[in-house]
């Protein structure tokens, strides 16, 4: 059940700091401060290059993985939408690994790449939350999210456990190849650790989020900038709000809104940055001030020092605590899911069941 809360959406957002602990848990000796994934059937250290394939929410997980892994584990990563993927049906490198993530572990198209992978001579991983499904059920190995049943049709929790699993993943092959050394993995184990606390702590502007959400419900548009790790985030928001309030809303690589959307830019326009104060900051800031400079309203997320660089020019801010660069994509993600949990609940739209979805895609 639903339990005091009023969705199953808002539910799940609110266990976010239980389950990542609880993903955590799975994969990470406290004792020794490194991170034991299960034994796979292969080894990381003879791929070239890996395919990551899913769809919605869990393919903004598989971008910000390529980040991850290309960045502290030096390995390059394709990312595809599945229903791109199978359709186009790429080469695959010989000897290959694709991973494949799904929080059902049913999504057709999802499924119908790995077996077109699987085809092509390539070893199989997933990612699922749902232990019994096909898609884990057809690979070679299995990496589980902790996230217990997601009910709401919007993924939450799902996709913040996925990180999770995927930041251990991207450390493993960092470490193992020897891109990683024991110190930069221990810092990022106790980043990690100390993530469900962090959650828990963004989960108490609930009360600021909601009255920010009143003067975004009747936006006809909403744009989501950031850059780097903060850039599927950006997707990932605008998608929930999609889903969920009916608003139109995007998603952008702040470098590009001067390639095309800034031309978008008026006072009615809210736009959300995602800024957390790492070495793209400064970047995002200038993007962020371009907008401002167009009239456009700015809700600006960051921690206390991007506030206090640049937290008057926005119309409104929410505060994050600062943490390491590497885990900001997982905590920046949890605000961006309140705001479109509160536009939703106040224009009285059907949070947990939005027209026109379902919540396992098994057919095209
Ligand atoms: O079960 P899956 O992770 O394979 O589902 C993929 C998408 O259908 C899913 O993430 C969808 O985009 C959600 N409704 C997003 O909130």
């Amino acid at each position: 059940g639903k339990g005091n809360y009023n969705h199953f959406m808002q539910k799940e957002i609110f266990e976010q700091p239980a389950v990542i602990g609880d993903t955590l848990h799975a994969f990470i000796n406290p004792a020794t401060r490194t991170i034991k994934l299960p034994e796979m059937p292969f080894s990381f250290d003879d791929v070239s290059r890996l395919t990551i394939v899913a769809c919605g929410t869990s393919f903004y997980a598989g971008m910000v993985a390529k980040h991850w892994i290309e960045r502290y584990a030096g390995l390059g990563v394709d990312v595809d939408i599945a229903s791109e993927f199978r359709y186009r049906r790429p080469p695959l490198p010989k000897g290959g690994v694709a991973l494949f993530i799904s929080q059902s572990g049913e999504t057709l198209d999802t499924l119908a790449a790995l077996r077109y992978a699987k085809s092509k001579g390539q070893k199989i991983v997933s990612i699922v939350n749902v232990a019994e499904s096909t898609i884990a059920r057809e690979s070679d190995a299995v990496l589980l999210t902790y996230a217990g049943p997601e009910i709401g049709v919007a993924s939450t929790k799902a996709f913040t456990t996925q990180l999770t699993v995927l930041a251990c993943l991207a450390v493993t092959i960092g470490r193992d190849n020897g891109t990683l050394s024991k110190d930069e993995e221990a810092a990022i184990v106790n980043a990690l650790t100390e993530l469900p606390k962090h959650a828990a702590e963004v989960l108490h502007h609930d009360d600021a989020i909601r009255e920010l959400a009143i003067n975004i419900a009747d936006a006809r548009d909403v744009l989501y900038i950031g850059r780097g790790l903060g850039y599927p985030i950006a997707m990932e928001g605008a998608l929930k709000l999609k889903e969920i309030s009916y608003i139109h809303a995007e998603g952008y690589a702040a470098g590009e809104m001067k390639h095309g959307p800034i031309a978008l830019i008026d006072q009615s326009v809210p736009i959300i940055v995602i800024a957390p104060s790492d070495e793209l900051f400064e970047k995002t800031a200038s993007n962020m001030q371009e907008a401002a400079a167009r009239g456009g309203r700015v809700i600006f997320l960051s921690d206390a020092q991007g506030l206090a660089k640049l937290g008057d020019i926005a119309s409104a801010t929410v505060e994050l605590p600062k943490v390491a660069d590497f885990v900001a994509p997982i905590l920046y993600t949890i605000p961006v899911q309140m705001l479109a949990y509160h536009v939703a609940v106040h224009k009285g739209t059907d949070v947990d069941q939005p027209r026109n979805l379902a919540k396992s895609v098994t057919v095209e």
